[in-house]
């Protein structure tokens, strides 16, 4: 029988109590304990470790956040920290850990199975920055979230005939802003991944102006820079009246979608079978709908393509 240590670590994204109930649930299935481990790595090292049994995870499937809490450690970034946490994995009988959580987090898994100490990710993040895998656990859920703000502020803005400029989150990559502009019918995206020009945007607002559109949305990825800024500078160039709204930390929280709730639990599932199958340093993800694994050095060091088709095809929907 195995004893498997659970963790969340780095930004929250929903769907990550459901990928917890999935390895919890399925760990249990197959005979093993489970220990589940506070705040990350801070809890890890600060030993705020408890046992989970099957109701520890009841009720949760729906709930958005980390049941476990989520933290970021940089004192388990140096050598000192994880010798600490692998002493404490030792200390409560734990054989293997999962880890829920983004590149970051992916990284602190790899290096304590350098140490001798089995570990596989899940990748819990709402920036789908993952090159390896098609989706991560909680990107679905934050897309409705942007595209419901989208259609909201399309309201007012259509009634006020403005521009307004949204940004969301998803750290250096745009598939947030891609997706989710695509959905809400934005007319301008900017992501990181392609350069772009003010005067552009600002032509492109013109133009639709002379045809009769009097309103715009603009979906900005935080990767690319400040949107105040960039509002002023179209304001100059075109005597736009425009607002800025910062999305923000609303697109971190809300009840997973069942896109992400699926994900998750399919992820958690397959997780605790590479454990009792003896595998260590991996990480699960998703291919053409097919449940994936692979090593997680090989998975962080691929570079993700941008999906520069659906970007072109974009700018033609939002002639
Ligand atoms: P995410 O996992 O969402 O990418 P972070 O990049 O903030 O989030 O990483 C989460 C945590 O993972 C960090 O606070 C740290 O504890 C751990 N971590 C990140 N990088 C490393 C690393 N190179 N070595 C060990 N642990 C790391
Ligand atoms: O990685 C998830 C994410 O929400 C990013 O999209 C964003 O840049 C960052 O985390 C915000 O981090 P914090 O929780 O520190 O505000």
């Amino acid at each position: 029988m195995k004893t498997i240590g659970i963790l969340t670590s780095g930004g929250d994204a929903p769907g990550m109590n459901a990928a917890i109930r999935a390895v919890v649930r399925s760990a249990i299935y197959y005979g093993c304990k489970v220990y589940g481990i506070n705040r990350g790595y801070k809890g890890l090292i600060e030993e705020d470790i408890q046992e989970m049994n099957l109701s520890s995870v009841g009720d949760i499937i729906h709930r958005g956040g980390t049941v476990l809490k989520s933290s970021r450690c940089e004192e388990f970034k140096t050598e000192e920290g994880r010798a600490i946490g692998v002493e404490v994995l030792k200390k409560f009988g734990i054989d293997c850990l999962v880890v829920i959580g983004g590149d970051g987090s992916f990284n602190g898994a790899l290096k304590l199975s350098q140490l001798g100490f089995p570990a596989i990710g899940i990748p819990g993040t709402i920036d789908n920055d993952l090159a390896y895998t098609d989706y991560t656990i909680g990107f679905d859920t934050t897309m409705n979230t942007i595209i419901d703000a989208i259609g909201k502020i399309r309201d007012t803005s259509s009634s006020h005939e403005r521009v307004n400029i949204i940004e969301v989150m998803g750290r250096h990559c745009g598939d947030l802003a891609l997706y989710a502009g695509l959905a809400g019918g934005a007319e301008t995206i900017i992501v990181p991944e392609v350069e772009f020009k003010v005067e552009d945007v600002c032509t492109k607002l013109k133009t639709t102006q002379k045809r009769g559109k009097r309103h715009s949305i603009i979906v900005l990825a935080e990767g690319v820079g400040n949107a105040q800024d960039l509002g002023k500078e179209i304001v100059k160039e075109t005597g736009a009246d425009l607002r800025v709204t910062i999305l923000g930390h609303v697109q971190r929280g809300g009840s997973p979608t069942a896109f992400d709730r699926i994900l998750a639990s399919r992820m958690g599932v397959r997780a605790v079978e590479l454990l009792l199958d003896g595998k260590a340093a991996k990480v699960v993800g998703i291919k053409d709908n097919k449940i994936i694994d692979m090593d997680i050095n090989e998975a962080l060091s691929m570079t993700r393509d941008f999906d520069k088709d659906t970007y072109e095809m974009v700018k033609i929907l939002s002639i």
